[in-house]
């Protein structure tokens, strides 16, 4: 069977890397990217779709006769917590239209994004276990943690094919992160590397999982392309790149610009950063599916210099979109 894709919220952080790589997995004509606006310059087969609308949904997956679905679009932690209820409102109507879609249809593969941000202060902080206690205290993390269950529902109930991994804070160079807690993570790059002073929203000593784009969308392809018998958990795989605190990522900035200055100006986000993980325990993940990540702080903030340097150099038109 020919696999066609559809990936919704593909202009994200996420969204629009894999985007390319799927594309090059599977063929520009069997990938169809689609989100709330148009992207200008996109090259390929590109929908609007606004996902809390079923119908549009389904429309799209009959044109294209689509056999798997990523459904990365979601209102993050930070920015979540402007408006709860209508987060709550966001987050799980688009998953259950999905979910609901990819029933009818019989999808083959439906790729759900979870999130550290679904353990609290119930979790213990080192090497978080994939089943640890589940006490989210932003409606981010109780979106996630209840996707998470709904994921596994229809599964077990329909035979769905849903798979899902719980994203650490996802660090690359070409895209940026919106509304969440660990986008300082990519921020401080591009201060750095325009030279500038950075304000820092977390503590210093405010450590959490993160991980390098390559990784993350290594992780996605190598789960979804698992044989389905290996896939032992239904709810989501905890994944660990590296975890480090802003401190750290500043201690090896300074290596490659010595007079780069910090300020840190701790504010709620702090709060939601506090009662997530330290570090991951992704030996499920390592079991099932062979997940191994490759990249260090010490090779992430090579490459993110390198590859900033590069983007900002190629001149001051794209400067305005890089600004943060
Ligand atoms: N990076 C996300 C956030 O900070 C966590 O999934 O909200």
């Amino acid at each position: 069977m020919k696999t066609v894709v559809l990936i919704i919220g593909a202009n994200g952080q996420l969204g629009s890397v894999l985007t390319e790589s799927l594309k090059q997995k599977f063929g520009n004509s069997n990938v169809i990217a689609s989100d709330l606006r148009s992207r200008e310059g996109y090259e390929g087969s590109f929908e609007i779709i606004d996902a809390t609308d079923i119908n549009r949904i389904e429309e799209v997956v009959v044109q294209y006769k689509v056999t798997q679905i990523y459904h990365l679009a979601a209102i993050l932690s930070a920015k979540g917590e402007e408006t709860p209820l209508r987060t709550w409102d966001i987050n799980m109507q688009t998953l259950f239209n999905v979910l609901e879609v990819s029933r009818k249809h019989n999808i083959d593969r439906v790729f759900f994004p979870s999130s550290i941000a679904v353990f609290g202060e119930g979790a213990p902080l080192e090497n978080t276990p994939n089943n640890a206690y589940l006490d989210p205290a932003t409606v981010y993390g109780i979106s996630k943690a209840a996707g998470e269950n709904w994921a596994q529902y229809y599964f077990l109930r329909y035979g769905l094919d849903v798979r899902s991994i719980r994203y650490p804070g996802v660090i690359g160079y070409q895209s940026l992160p919106g509304g969440g807690t660990t986008d300082y993570a990519v921020d401080i790059y591009h201060k750095a590397v325009l030279e500038q002073d950075f304000n820092c929203f977390l503590k210093e000593n405010a450590t959490l999982p993160m991980i390098f784009m390559e990784d993350a969308i290594r992780a996605t392809i190598e789960l979804m392309d698992a044989p389905k018998e290996d896939i032992h958990t239904r709810t989501s795989y905890n994944i660990a790149g590296i975890s480090f605190s802003p401190a750290e990522v500043v201690t090896e900035i300074r290596k490659l610009y010595p007079d780069f200055k910090v300020r840190y100006e701790p504010d709620f986000r702090q709060e939601i950063a506090a009662r997530w993980p330290n570090s991951i325990d992704d030996s499920a993940a390592a079991k099932d599916w062979g997940w191994k990540p490759k990249y260090d702080l010490k090779l992430i903030t090579t490459t993110m210099i390198q590859k900033l340097k590069e983007k900002y150099r190629k001149g001051s038109k794209n400067q305005a979109a890089l600004m943060l």
